[in-house]
């Protein structure tokens, strides 16, 4: 049967894949397609969506792709940069002027079609550097927006109803644009007027047989972390192909957390699918190839690589060499790996290192949810009948507690960016609630849709952790050398932070350990678990006013999909409880909770 189809061009925008999966849970085929495509393509569809590039509108990059397609009689809908593409292409003008990153408010105007049944305000997300200054002939300004403590921010929607064409500056395809749906359903089902015809059955029968023609006779080999998208990943290659042709194997990288080998060996017992798995413990692989070294993307490389090194010698040992590998990569670790042809490279995932880059050139791996995000995963999990406490389970990231602890040669990262940001820094928190400074040490974020290594701002006073949650967007929009704000959680602050040597060491590693086993056991007992989405906790190696080697980061966050976060203040309480405990730890030199929104910051540091 023929479906509908809505095309996604897909500009590199961090969110381009996400639009589609948005279109798709209103039941109707979504298919990415690149700029360059056969204006055929284009025309086949019942409506055309413009992704966000890492590309900047106003300077015309990017713009060579075939401007036709505006002439075509379809709707089309653009989202930040596809936004400034649709202003330009009109006639209307696009200026690298004002920044924003995260929530704003959404002042709606008039009654397009666009914003049909929605408030008049409404919570948006943004993550854009360029405006759309002047409207183009012929479209209406039907949105204004507002950024916490920000000027008023013009043409943050256009339309031209008569013509179908629809510009909005913000994401309404992310879970914090919280009526994203609602617009989306409007352009889908109202404006381009599609049948709801695609469902979730028919993504599920056509993956199993994919995975039948892919597979051919060989078995399946997978790489069984004992997360969530392994464990589903497993269920599901065991229904599709024959438990008798999935071999799992669980390896211990010694990043995992405290007794989680254990727990997840006995999990799979339990589930029934200890029939074919295998454990290897390679701690002493990983710490040995971790020794000395610093650099977060080269961490992660090593972390990646050493995994395939261990999976091959298993593999052999097997027996098992023509299997094929299989992996439960989800889409996040594509695209923050600059996995389509696009997007910038946020961070490599363990499971997009180069050596497996090339193995998936060479037809020798699968991976049968790389087009799923968490939230649907856990979707197919409950379908494939997994109890809902291993669907729930909090995301724990391949390379673990490797990547959550920070390393450094203990050389300042730039001294003349760090005294020109804590100038702007003063006066800005002047009068205010709170002092800070920004920190000698760089984490990962995005900024834009690109990738950003920049210092956190800590603060401290007399402000609650909701007042630095408020404040922070002002921070990142003034002070551009800064993508993550945290809250001393001891209130007192420091005269002076120096970056400390540190590198992957078994000790720092305990500790480590440690500290995440107390974060988490908090969050359960104070019923908060299911609440808070992820919960990592970061070392990272300062010393404040002379005293210990490792600054404690708590980094609580909401999110649905990953690709954005929000910040979830705890419980005062469970806050005060954490810092005394985490303080009481050897070389300790601080506690801070991080209250960054994604973007800027990432939510994993590294
Ligand atoms: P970030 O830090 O980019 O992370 O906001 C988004 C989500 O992905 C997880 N993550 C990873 N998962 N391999 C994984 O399987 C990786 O290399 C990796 N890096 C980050 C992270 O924990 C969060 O849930």
């Amino acid at each position: 049967m023929a479906h509908d189809v809505i095309g996604v061009v897909d500009f590199g925008g961090q969110y381009a894949h996400l639009i589609a999966t948005k279109v798709r849970r209103l039941h109707v085929l979504a298919e990415i397609l690149q700029p360059e495509a056969p204006l055929e393509k284009f025309a086949a569809c019942k409506g055309i969506i413009l992704s966000g590039s890492p590309a900047l509108s106003a300077n015309d990059e990017d713009s060579l792709y075939d401007k036709r397609l505006y002439e075509l009689p379809v709707p089309i809908l653009g989202f930040c940069f596809g936004h400034q593409e649709i202003a330009k292409y009109y006639g209307g003008k696009v200026e690298h002027t004002q920044r924003e990153y995260g929530p704003a408010a959404l002042h709606v105007r008039g009654s397009s079609p666009i914003f049909k049944g929605l408030q008049e305000v409404e919570t948006v997300w943004m993550s854009h550097g360029d405006t759309v200054t002047v409207l183009p002939a012929g479209f209406e300004e039907v949105g204004v927006s507002l950024a916490p403590g920000g000027e008023p921010h013009p043409n943050a929607a256009i339309a031209n109803d008569a013509s179908k064409r629809y510009g909005l500056q913000f994401h309404p395809e992310v879970d914090d644009t919280v009526h994203g749906e609602e617009m989306l359903r409007n352009f889908v089902l109202d404006i381009c007027r599609c049948r709801a015809d695609w469902t979730m059955d028919r993504f599920l029968e056509e993956e199993s047989q994919r995975l039948k023609e892919r597979t051919g006779r060989r078995g399946v080999f997978l790489l069984a972390s004992g997360g969530v998208d392994s464990t589903v990943c497993a269920v599901l290659l065991g229904k599709a192909l024959g438990p008798e042709r999935v071999h799992l194997l669980h390896i211990d990288n010694g990043l995992m957390r405290k007794g989680e080998s254990r727990k997840v060996l006995a999990e799979f017992e339990k589930r029934g699918l200890a029939r074919n798995l295998h454990f290897v413990d390679a701690s002493e692989s990983f710490l040995a190839a971790l020794a000395g070294v610093v650099d977060p993307e080269a961490k992660r490389r090593i972390i990646g690589e050493t995994f395939i090194g261990v999976f091959e010698n298993e593999a052999a040992r097997l027996d098992l060499s023509d299997s094929l590998l299989a992996q439960g990569t989800i889409y996040p670790d594509t695209i923050e790996t600059g996995g389509t042809k696009r997007a910038d490279v946020i961070k490599t995932h363990h499971n997009r290192v180069p050596l497996l880059q090339t193995m998936i050139e060479e037809g020798r791996v699968v991976e049968p949810l790389a087009e799923l995000y968490k939230v649907e995963v856990r979707e197919l999990g409950g379908a494939l009948g997994l109890p809902e406490e291993l669907v729930w389970r909090h995301p724990f990231p391949g390379p673990g507690l490797g990547i959550r602890l920070l390393c450094s040669d203990g050389s300042d990262p730039a001294p003349g960016k760090l005294a020109r940001g804590n100038r702007v820094l003063a006066s800005l928190l002047a009068g205010g609630p709170f002092r800070g400074a920004v920190l000698p040490v760089q984490s990962v974020g995005v900024k834009a849709d690109l990738r950003s290594y920049e210092h956190p701002v800590l603060l401290w006073g007399e402000g609650t952790c909701e007042e630095a949650a408020e404040v922070a967007p002002r921070l990142y929009q003034k002070v551009p050398e800064v993508n993550r704000c945290l809250i001393d959680l001891t209130g007192l602050g420091f005269s002076e932070a120096r970056s400390v040597a540190a590198t992957v060491t078994k000790e720092r590693l305990s500790l480590l350990r440690e500290a995440d086993a107390f974060v988490m056991d908090g969050l359960r007992r104070h019923g908060l678990y299911r609440t808070v989405w992820q919960c990592p906790t970061v070392f990272v190696p300062l010393e404040l006013d002379g005293r210990g080697r490792d600054f404690v980061v708590i980094r609580p966050v909401l999110s649905e999909r990953a690709m954005t976060a929000r910040p979830a203040i705890l419980p005062r309480a469970l806050l005060a409880e954490l810092c005394e405990v985490l303080l009481s730890l050897p070389g300790v030199s601080g506690v801070a909770l991080d209250v960054t929104t994604k973007p800027p910051g990432t939510i994993e540091w590294e």
